[in-house]
């Protein structure tokens, strides 16, 4: 039998047992996919030991994902992108990190968008935290032409910015809105908006009539955000695709088979999200 799971501190609320759980039992796979709670204290011994553990690999959330990045012998391009990791496994006994947070936001933007073509679109970021460097470095590999990046403390944004190079410009979060003008795709990735937690505070209205807003909060599955920019005729992506999406990879790394991102796991897991 197969093992693999998530690990964090704390862990109850994390979805991931049920979406891997819902493709063990599609594929008819003999697996194990369970969660872990384990202090920060712990966690790097847990990592070092995953194998003695009969773990195939892991994901891993938050507190974890950068000392999921440096317990990793080899690190991929968007988890270096990032500085953190989210998916664990063996290659020859060695073991591998990525961050598919990037890919499964790119994954999720292009199933929501069939046909969509990034090259040269300009791109506006809300945020500057883990998630928008994974992000950042999925659309630059896509081809958009220009980024522009929003953050609280400016020093963060500038540097993303000075990571990433001359395509990703810094700005002061007051510059939100007017920066984003222009922009092709609209993207929030700071935690504004989540259910219980401050609002975004972002006037849709100013964007283009053609600009895609997406939202990488999924609770709520529609934010105000999305709610708004639905309401004045936008094209809305949720954050839910991205969580799905993401996931892919680890599945099939350990369990060896590339599992489908179906309607059927979608309405699963806003079941689970609207029953919370
Ligand atoms: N859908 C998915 O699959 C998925 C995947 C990953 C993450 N997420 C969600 O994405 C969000 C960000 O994750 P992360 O890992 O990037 O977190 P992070 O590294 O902690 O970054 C948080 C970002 O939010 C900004 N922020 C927080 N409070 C703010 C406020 N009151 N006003 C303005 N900006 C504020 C921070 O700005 P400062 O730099 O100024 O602090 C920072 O840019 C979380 O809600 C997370 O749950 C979703």
């Amino acid at each position: 039998m197969t093992r693999a799971g998530v690990v964090g501190w704390p862990i109850s609320h994390s979805r991931s047992p049920l979406i891997h759980g819902y493709w063990l039992e599609r594929y008819g796979i003999d697996g194990v996919y369970d969660r872990h709670a384990v202090a920060p204290a712990d966690v790097a011994q847990f990592f070092r030991t995953l194998r003695e553990r009969g773990m195939a690999g892991c994901n891993v959330t938050l507190p974890h994902k950068e000392a999921a990045f440096t317990a990793a012998v080899e690190t991929k391009p968007a988890a270096k992108a990032a500085g953190s990791a989210n998916t664990l496994w063996f290659e020859d006994g060695r073991l591998i990190a990525d961050n598919t947070d990037a890919a499964g936001f790119l994954n999720s933007l292009l199933a929501a968008v069939p046909g969509l073509d990034l090259a040269g679109k300009t791109v506006a970021i809300l945020g500057a935290g883990g998630a928008a460097r994974g992000i950042i470095f999925a659309l630059l590999g896509a081809g958009v032409g220009t980024v522009h990046l929003f953050n609280r403390t400016r020093a963060r944004a500038d540097a993303v910015a000075a990571y990433f190079g001359a395509k990703v410009q810094a700005h002061d979060w007051d510059n939100r809105e007017a920066g984003s003008r222009g922009a092709d795709l609209l993207v929030n990735t700071t935690s504004l908006g989540l259910h219980g937690g401050a609002p975004l505070g972002f006037d849709v209205a100013s964007l283009k009539a053609a600009c895609i807003v997406a939202d990488i909060v999924y609770v709520p599955l529609e934010t105000p955000l999305l709610a708004t920019a639905r309401a004045l005729g936008l094209r809305a992506v949720d954050g839910l695709g991205m969580l799905l999406h993401q996931a892919v990879p680890g599945f099939e790394k350990w369990f060896g088979v590339r599992p489908e991102v179906t309607e059927e796991l979608r309405a699963l897991v806003i079941r689970n999200i609207e029953g919370a």
